[in-house]
């Protein structure tokens, strides 16, 4: 079934800055109405205030730390009146730094920030999408599902763990009209990349300038993601002409990936 985006309710998770900020805004252009989610309430109900309206209704935003399943669960709750057709699974990245220095409690945190978070998210929407015979799901997670990223070792490995639940995922509710796929931004624009850039400054000596300058060499198309870029290739696979896409990678990334 095709999803005319300006009927449909998206909720976007991570959407107080940066690329869930960006899905949530180009969602909306699109006429999806928006429900944002994130910690931090001014700076949600300030992206609130940015959206563009939308013919499907009011733009809401709910407060939840999604490292804390049972607390994101109960909040879900005040979505079970109003049907979601479109989930964007997306949260802050796992800090920087080698696999083999990391605590099993930076691995833990990770996982649940990460895996469980989205489990419990698909677990309160998946069965109105079933009931109602469609549904989209969007995982963004990283290219690093298909490469591992230097210095980021706790993000590599439960990118992988993330990206072959969304597989699954379209497997099992392929049959329900719904589609999961993931998307796997390269570096981009945003407050996650700045801090990357920092972290290696400070560790190399190196100017943030320099750094940066490093980073795009590594990218054919020699410069980083705008954030709109990465929720272009969202909005691509949530409306009617990414219908019959499911269970794919999609490295939106300037051609870094060095593999197909
Ligand atoms: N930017 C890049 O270059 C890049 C590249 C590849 C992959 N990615 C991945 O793509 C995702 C988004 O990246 P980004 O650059 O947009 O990150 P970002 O600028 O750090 O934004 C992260 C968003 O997630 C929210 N968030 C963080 N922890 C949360 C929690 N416990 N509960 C609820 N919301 C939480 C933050 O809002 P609050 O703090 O208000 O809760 C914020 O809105 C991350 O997983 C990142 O690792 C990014």
């Amino acid at each position: 079934m095709r999803i005319e985006l300006n009927n449909a309710h998206a909720l976007v998770c991570g959407a107080s800055q940066g690329i869930g900020r960006a899905i949530a805004h180009e969602l909306a252009l699109l006429g999806c109405r928006i429900t944002l989610l994130g910690r931090n309430e001014p700076s949600l109900r300030a992206v609130l205030d940015t959206l563009p309206p939308s013919p499907a209704g009011e733009h809401a935003y709910l407060v939840a730390d999604m490292a804390q399943t049972a607390a994101l669960a109960d909040a879900l709750t005040a979505l079970a009146r109003t049907p979601v057709d479109i989930l964007i699974n997306n949260t802050g990245g796992p800090a920087p730094g080698p696999a083999h220095e990391a605590a099993t409690e930076d691995f833990e945190a990770a996982f649940r920030l990460h895996l469980l978070s989205y489990q419990t998210l698909v677990r309160a929407l998946v069965p109105g999408m079933k009931a109602r015979g469609h549904g989209r799901i969007v995982n963004v997670i990283s290219t690093s599902v298909k490469q591992p990223l230097p210095n980021l070792g706790v993000s590599n490995t439960i990118r992988g763990a993330v990206a072959n639940w969304g597989k699954t995922l379209a497997n099992e509710l392929g049959p329900f009209g719904i589609t999961v796929n993931n998307v796997l931004p390269g570096a981009t624009e945003t407050e996650r990349l700045a801090a990357i850039i920092r972290n290696k400054a400070a560790k190399t000596g190196m100017a943030e300038e320099a750094v940066a300058q490093e980073m795009k060499q590594e990218v054919p198309l020699r410069r980083f993601a705008r954030p709109e870029e990465i929720a272009a290739a969202v909005a691509f696979l949530v409306g009617p002409s990414g219908a019959y896409i499911n269970g794919i990678n999609l490295p939106v990334d300037g051609g870094r990936t060095a593999c197909l």
